[in-house]
């Protein structure tokens, strides 16, 4: 009933000599079956990923993105200009741009509206840091992050949404959350729609990201509330990552 998903976040990654390869890679996997597969390069490198992955099953989508329409605000990208060069998805509130770039709760939110007025899916991250797990904040965290979109987009705005729980101190780190960790964020994510809707939370997709690779990703995603992940760098190599959208099929 959930579809699963499995997207890329190349992050500051890639040139596009480097691109074409690894899409290469990954076309010639490309059976139309299984998870949908995103991969999401960074701003510049979008247009031309859009062309190269036209006739398959992969989709485009963008790490981040400006909150206004348009108009004066220097070195931005709007949700319409994403829409323009092919993008489906838009990720929101990953942990680099909350913590790397002071984005807060309410920023992230107005992201979250700004993707989905212009027909796209916002992907948005919510998760605690080391400290704030290990104090018990992890679901007053993920509750507050859940919140502050709930409160401006409203629940039936996360008809059209997908929610990634990317523990901070699992990105990057080598440290992934165990299966049973993840599932018990992921139900707590469900169970935070279901209080407002629950048949929308039942449909809703909740992706794992932090530290997923092939040899982790079918544990993970075994979990009743795992919906598929969101991978940064086992993304970069193309056989890793087919072998983690393949371990969401099985
Ligand atoms: P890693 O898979 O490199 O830990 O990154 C996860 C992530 O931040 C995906 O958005």
């Amino acid at each position: 009933m959930r579809r699963p998903l499995v997207a890329g976040n190349w992050k500051m990654h890639g040139s596009r000599a480097e691109n074409t390869r690894l899409i290469e890679e990954l076309l010639r996997g490309d059976e139309g079956v299984g998870p949908e597969v995103v991969v999401c390069p960074p701003f510049v490198y979008l247009w031309e990923v859009s062309r190269q992955i036209r006739d398959s099953s992969i989709v485009l989508g963008a790490q981040d993105v400006c909150a206004e329409a348009q108009g004066a605000y220097t070195g931005e990208v709007s949700a319409a200009m994403l829409r323009d060069v092919g993008c489906r998805y838009v990720i929101v509130g990953h942990s680099e741009r909350r913590h790397l770039y002071q984005e807060d709760d309410q920023a992230v939110a107005r992201k979250f509206v700004a993707v989905q007025r212009e027909g796209l899916v916002p992907i948005l991250c919510v998760g605690e840091t080391l400290a704030e797990r290990e104090r018990g904040a992890t679901e007053d965290v993920v509750g507050r992050q859940l919140e502050a979109v709930l409160a401006l987009a409203g629940v039936a705005a996360f008809s059209q949404a997908v929610v990634a729980y990317e523990p901070v101190w699992a990105i990057g780190t080598g440290k992934n959350a165990s299966a049973e960790q993840a599932q018990a964020v992921h139900a707590f994510v469900r169970s935070r729609i279901a209080a407002k809707d629950a048949i929308l939370a039942a449909s809703l997709r909740v992706l794992y990201g932090g530290s997923v690779k092939a040899a982790n990703a079918a544990e993970i995603f075994a979990q009743a509330d795992v919906d598929g992940g969101l991978i940064g760098g086992a993304s970069l190599k193309g056989e890793e990552f087919r072998r983690i959208c393949q371990a969401v099929a099985g």
